[in-house]
């Protein structure tokens, strides 16, 4: 083992900037960093006062952004704003997406094109922007939050399509950064108790019996993974898909057969 990693001082970088911050997981990721000494831009189409209020009241620094991140242009903005206020960046989390919990045949192509560029074309726009940034303050971690969707099928083909094109994206990414130090991974929650799952109880019930863990995840969860990947503890981690789905994927069809056919032996 060694000397760094039997310490147990856990570093992360000085600037971290997360999308989709102003509410859901987004906005624990940010409090979550803040709490860490990390300086916390928060972008979001949504108002992030109340959120950097937050963070500041608790003692952590944090700025607000307003981001699109289906807008290049406002990307290329926002890189502007931090590179002026803070010099550097050392981590983006791409958390911003959006679902539409649609059939096939029920899925226009006014949703499809929307969750493409929220899901898929705002984590590449965002990627490209920050690269630069990134190389110059000596390299980082990006975390990409794609989903189980982005694993299996899943009925809604533009959020699955989005997530699967993320799993790649994120690939590729790691990939062309890797000269620079700039390590790329991919998280995959399961169901997570947030907002985006408002109106969908009998989805949620339904899809609950198939995981082992019997439970959706608690938003904590999965900010100790990113937390993790944007750390020293993960530095020789990049193009890797980290499932955080209390064994829904792995295990989730057998563990329901044998719920449901009252044993393993049944
Ligand atoms: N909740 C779950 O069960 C679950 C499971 C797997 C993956 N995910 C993924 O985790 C991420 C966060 O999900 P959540 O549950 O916290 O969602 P949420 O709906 O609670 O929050 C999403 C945030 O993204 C912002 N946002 C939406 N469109 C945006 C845009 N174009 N530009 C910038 N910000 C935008 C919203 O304003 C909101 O603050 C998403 O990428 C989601 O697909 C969620």
């Amino acid at each position: 083992m060694s000397d760094a990693s039997s310490t147990e001082t856990v570093r992360y970088p000085a600037v971290v900037l997360v999308t989709g911050a102003a509410g859901g997981m987004g906005a624990g990721h940010a409090r979550a960093l803040a709490a860490r000494g990390v300086h916390v831009c928060v972008a979001d189409v949504a108002d992030t006062a109340p959120v950097v209020a937050r963070i500041r009241a608790e003692g952590g620094s944090a700025s607000g952004h307003t981001l699109d991140v289906a807008d290049p242009g406002a990307w290329a903005r926002v890189v502007a704003e931090i590179r002026d206020a803070r010099g550097e960046l050392g981590g983006l989390v791409n958390n911003a997406g959006i679902s539409r919990r649609l059939e096939f045949l029920d899925t226009s192509d006014e949703v499809w094109e929307r969750v493409m560029r929220v899901n898929l074309f705002g984590p590449f726009y965002g990627m490209k922007a920050v690269a630069g940034l990134m190389r110059d303050s000596g390299g980082g971690s990006i975390v990409n939050i794609s989903s189980i969707a982005g694993q299996i099928g899943y009925f809604s083909p533009a959020y699955s399509s989005s997530k699967w094109g993320l799993t790649g994206l994120s690939k590729s990414a790691a990939g062309a950064f890797a000269k620079w130090g700039i390590r790329v991974n991919s998280v995959h929650p399961g169901l997570v108790d947030t907002p985006l799952l408002d109106g969908a109880d009998a989805f949620v019930a339904s899809a609950v019996a198939s995981v082992p863990a019997g439970r959706t995840a608690r938003p904590e969860e999965v900010t100790d993974v990113v937390l993790h990947l944007l750390s020293d503890r993960s530095t020789y981690l990049t193009g890797s898909e980290v499932t955080v789905d209390g064994g829904l994927t792995s295990n989730g069809l057998y563990h329901r057969i044998v719920a449901e056919s009252g044993g393993a032996r049944a």
